[in-house]
Parts: structure tokens; C-alpha cells; sequence
């Protein structure tokens, strides 16, 4: 039996962006509110981000938001809007405070203040030197957000659906008014109403084969979006972290070079030192991660593998068990090494999409290249791109987009519902969810999803990664439409309805290769490098032609692109060293 609920607010996603807005729009008690995820909240992909928040507080020498703001605006590769930006930056100290009163155990400076360390493309003075920006809890930064904003949800009673996978949003006549949801212990669809929606589903790292990403992380929200006729923006910008474990994709903190350790090649030399001779290994991801493949190309790889040395050895016991805790832990677990004596293996990992759906500095969803706006819909978080990280995100930004723009959402949301009326909404898209997922859960045969998803995160990873050619995205686009033809006919082994996670990965693999389609026609499409997107056969930026947002719309497979302008306030492009 379908149930329906009617809420003013939901949000959907319960990682840090979520459980901030959640959290504000609490404070609305006109405001009914609710949080669906598709998990227990506490394991939202939040809680796996490891060295900190960024915030100009000056705790450990001097620092304001203006050189955040520049920072922020060279990492994007002048991508990045730099009116969002300044609000970001501009926050930053006093979200970190606000979540410092809520109780988060920050770590300390000896005098009681907030701890700072450095991290990568944060800097002085407009590019001076490396500055201790990076507000911490030890290498648990993200566990701490999230553990802090979830009990700060329960203490002011922000009822929560756990288990609901959104399988759509209803939107008629260009206004969205809720969403449709499996409920996952009982197979049940469920119709959830409301005046407004925010997405704060997370990531895509789930699109590669190697990533920093859990396995949850499936761009959900994206999906729902383009299937709705919402366009996606930046989608070719997808960040490789430098330091993943090799051959699992965990992150390995960029903490840890914060703190002083230094990659090395199989001659047990600091190769940054020749690519960014200024910041080295702090310098920023893009360039770090392309360093590292350029070593592995040209034979400098560990023992002949697809790996690096990241050394900590000099840091000392003390560092590596006090400021690197969960990193250490996770060495000897999967590695059985011990990062106090012996240098960790690391090769770049998919981690983290700068793209994602557009939207104001509000967190209301944008439809077109105008910046007009789907009433009652808002995004925040991952799968929001507002755009502060442009083309390259800086480490550490990401607890802050969530942070500064859930907040934003979440007022704006309250103000929102507090004039808006509750429309009307057909059973439309709950039939056809219906009948979508009980065509999946019955058919007798054809192929599993896990090939399908391996296949595509396989493909990915070798021609849709780190470094592109015209070559490699034109066979990825050609073996996505094969893979996306037999994604249509997939079949599981599992019939029941309760717990069906056999049902869920099939339905988010399908997703995923819609989503990988997009990606690889942005990736295609933009003959420039930016930033994460490194065309070889394009190696030069091209402010001339390409300084410019993509939006693309996808239409029962095929990709529209369009543009729209970037927002420079007061930093104009220049060519980018570290
Ligand atoms: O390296 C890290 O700790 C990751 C941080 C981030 O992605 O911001």
C-alpha cells in the first residue's frame, strides 16, 4: 500500500549539507521537516573526510578570507564564481565557530584555540607561502561534523525517514512538490509532499573504479535531476585525489602532507619539487595528481606498479599517533604497514565532483543558462554546484561548501515556506516508479548490474580519468551507449522485497551509467585543459573560447550543451604556478 506524508520541508541526503539545512529549518517551528536518506545518517560519505575545514581564522599565524577567496578562485582555474566564492570564504570563520559551539572536539593550539594546519593551494598573501588554513579534529574531521550536526538534529527534533531511496521528484508545471521513495526495509513506495525539496545527496565517485568514494556514493541527486529535465553543470571537472591507498582508492589525508610528508618516486626522490617549485607537495590537486601519473609513465613508479611513495617516516611517532590517527590505522589494517616506519603506496583516487546541479547562492535550483529557477526545488552540498570549486577543488573546501550552503539553503527554504502554498501532485510518478521498479525485481533474465557497473567504472577509470584525449572519450561515449542499451534489460537474483539491496544497486548502476554518459560528452565537448580536466591533445587553458560554465541537458540519451558565463568580481584569469 502506498503511504503518502506531507511535509513543508524535506531534505533529501543526510551528510553535512542536509543535516545543516535540516538543522536551520528546525528552527522554523511553521516549518514541518523532514530528512529521508537512503542511510542510517551517521554513515553518510561526510564522515570520511579526514584533514579539515577551511577557515581564514589566523589561529597560527596570519590569515584572512580575502586570501581564502584567492586561493579558492586560482585552485578553480578561474572557473569558479567568484561572487560565491566571497560568501564562502567570507563564512567560513563563523560557521567554524558556530560548529565549534555545537560541541565539535576541534583539536587545539596550546593555548586553547583551534588547531590549523596547512593544506594544499592554500597560501599567504596571494601565493606567498603555504599558510595553516585547514581547521581540524585530528584526521577526522568529517566524522566529527557529522557525528556534531546529528546530535544537534536530535536535540531539536528533526523527524527523520532513514532507509528511503528517493526513486523520483515529482514535478509538474515546473515546480517540484516532493519526491517518491523505496522504503527499504519493506519495499513499499512511499509518496512524500512538500512546498520544498532540498537534494543533498553527496557525490559520484561510485562512476570509477578506483575511488575514495563508499560504495553508496551513486549521484543519486543527479540522476533524479536530469531525469527531470534539470540540467548539469561542470560535469567534465571531476577531482582526482593525489593519495589514495593504491590499488583500494581509501584516502590517505592530504593532512598528511599538511603536516610534512613528501611523495617520492622509486629513486626516493620529491619529484614536486620540479613540478610546483614553490609549493610542492602542498601545491594543488590537479597538479599533484598529474605529477604522479607522469612519474608512473615516464618508470618512476614503486617497483615498476602504478604507485608512489607518500613518506611520513620523518614526522615522528607522536604526529603520525596524535594529528594522523585514522590514517595510521587504516596503513596497518588494509597494509599491514606501519606509515611511523615505512612510506605509504598511493596513487590518485576519484574523489570528489566539482560539477553538479546548479544552483544560486541560496541553493535554488537553476533550470537554463538564464539562472531561471525550478520553484520549490533546492540543491546543496556535492551534488550542488553553486560553483566555488570551478574546474579543481581546494582540500578542505568541500566541509565548507557544506556547512556555509546548507545553512544558506536551509534559510532560504524557510522563508520559501513560509508564503508558498502546498500544491498538488498526481500519482503520475509514483506509477511509473512502481511499475520501474517491479520490471526490475521480476524479470526472468539478463544481465547482472555488478557487470554493467564494473564494465562502466573499468572504462571510466582508463579513458575518463586523470589525463584525456579525443580518442579515449570518443571509445568511452561509443561503449557507454552499448552499456546504457544493456543497462535496460538487467536482471537480479534477489525478488524479495524487504532489504533488497540486490533491487537498490541495480537501480543506482542504471543511474550511473547515465551519469558517466554526460561526463564523457562535457569531457569530449571542452577542448581545453582546465583545472581536473586535462585533455593531452589540448593542453593549454583557453580563456578565449572556454572560460565559460557547460550545462548539459540529457533527453532520453542524447546530451545538449550550453553555456553560461562565470562570475569574476575582482580576481582576473592568469596563467597558474604553484
Ligand atoms: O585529504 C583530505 O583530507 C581530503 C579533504 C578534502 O577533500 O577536502
Amino acid at each position: 500500500m502506498a503511504q503518502t506524508h506531507t511535509y513543508d520541508a524535506l531534505v533529501i541526503g543526510a551528510g553535512g549539507a542536509g543535516l545543516m539545512a535540516a538543522t536551520y529549518l528546525q528552527d522554523h517551528p511553521d516549518v514541518k521537516t523532514a530528512v529521508l536518506s537512503k542511510l542510517y545518517p551517521t554513515r553518510s560519505h561526510t564522515g570520511a573526510a579526514q584533514g579539515g575545514i577551511g577557515a581564514a581564522l589566523g589561529n597560527m599565524g596570519e590569515d584572512n578570507p580575502d586570501w581564502h577567496s584567492f586561493d579558492t578562485v586560482k585552485g578553480s582555474d578561474y572557473l569558479g564564481d567568484q561572487d560565491a566564492i566571497e560568501i564562502m570564504c567570507g563564512d567560513a570563520p563563523e560557521v567554524v565557530y558556530e560548529l565549534e559551539h555545537m560541541g565539535l572536539p576541534f583539536s587545539r593550539t596550546e593555548d586553547g584555540r583551534i588547531a590549523q594546519r596547512r593544506f594544499g593551494g592554500h597560501t599567504k598573501n596571494y601565493g606567498e607561502e603555504p599558510v595553516r588554513r585547514s581547521c581540524y579534529a585530528a584526521d577526522r574531521t568529517g566524522h566529527m561534523i557529522l557525528q556534531t550536526l546529528y546530535q544537534q538534529s536530535i536535540r531539536k527534533g528533526v523527524e527523520f525517514h532513514d532507509e528511503f531511496h528517493v526513486l523520483d521528484l515529482i514535478v509538474e508545471d515546473g515546480s517540484c512538490r516532493g519526491v517518491v521513495a523505496l522504503e527499504l526495509e519493506t519495499g513499499e513506495l512511499h509518496q512524500f509532499r512538500s512546498k520544498a525539496t532540498l537534494l543533498a545527496t553527496g557525490g559520484h565517485g561510485q562512476v570509477w573504479s578506483t575511488t575514495s568514494n563508499a560504495v553508496t556514493l551513486t549521484g543519486d541527486g543527479l540522476t533524479l535531476a536530469a531525469r527531470n529535465g534539470i540540467p548539469l553543470q561542470d560535469l567534465e571537472f571531476y577531482q582526482f585525489h593525489p593519495t589514495g591507498i593504491y590499488d583500494m582508492g581509501i584516502l590517505i589525508t592530504e593532512g598528511v602532507r599538511g603536516e610534512g610528508g613528501i611523495l617520492r618516486n622509486n629513486e626516493g626522490e620529491r619529484f614536486m619539487e620540479q613540478y610546483a617549485p614553490n609549493l610542492k607537495d602542498l601545491a594543488s590537486r590537479d597538479v599533484v595528481s598529474r605529477a604522479i601519473y607522469k612519474e608512473i609513465r615516464a618508470g618512476r613508479g614503486i617497483d615498476g606498479k602504478h604507485h608512489v611513495h607518500l613518506d611520513a617516516t620523518h614526522l615522528g611517532q607522536d604526529v603520525i599517533e596524535n594529528k594522523l590517527p585514522e590514517i595510521a590505522d587504516f596503513c596497518r589494517t588494509y597494509l599491514g604497514l606501519d606509515p611511523v616506519t615505512t612510506p605509504m603506496p598511493v596513487e590518485p583516487t576519484a574523489h570528489y565532483g566539482m560539477g553538479g546541479i546548479p544552483t544560486d547562492v541560496d541553493g535554488r535550483v537553476e533550470v537554463d543558462e538564464q539562472g531561471n529557477t525550478m520553484r520549490g526545488l533546492y540543491a546543496a552540498g556535492e551534488c550542488a554546484c553553486v560553483s566555488v570549486h570551478g574546474a579543481n577543488r581546494l582540500g578542505t573546501n568541500a566541509l565548507l561548501e557544506l556547512v556555509v550552503f546548507g545553512r544558506r539553503a536551509g534559510n532560504a527554504m524557510a522563508e520559501y515556506c513560509a508564503e508558498a502554498e502546498l500544491e498538488p501532485a498526481g500519482e503520475a510518478p509514483m506509477e511509473q516508479a512502481r511499475e520501474a521498479v517491479e520490471t526490475l525485481r521480476t524479470r526472468d533474465s539478463g544481465e547482472r548490474p555488478a557487470d554493467i557497473r564494473r564494465e562502466m567504472q573499468e572504462l571510466m577509470m582508463e579513458n575518463v580519468s586523470v589525463f584525456r584525449t579525443q580518442e579515449l572519450l570518443q571509445e568511452a561515449k561509443e561503449k557507454l551507449v552499448d552499456l546504457r542499451e544493456r543497462a535496460k534489460s538487467i536482471a537480479i537474483d534477489d525478488r524479495r522485497k524487504t532489504f533488497n539491496t540486490d533491487l537498490t544497486e541495480a537501480w543506482e548502476t542504471v543511474g550511473m551509467v547515465e551519469l558517466a554518459q554526460v561526463i564523457t560528452e562535457c569531457a569530449l565537448n571542452r577542448t581545453e585543459s582546465r583545472g581536473a580536466h586535462s585533455r593531452e591533445d589540448y593542453p593549454d587553458r583557453n580563456d578565449d573560447e572556454w572560460l565559460k560554465h557547460t550545462l548539459a541537458f540529457r533527453d532520453d540519451g542524447e546530451v545538449e550543451l550550453r553555456y553560461r558565463p562565470v562570475t569574476i568580481t575582482k580576481f582576473e584569469p592568469k596563467e597558474r604556478t604553484y
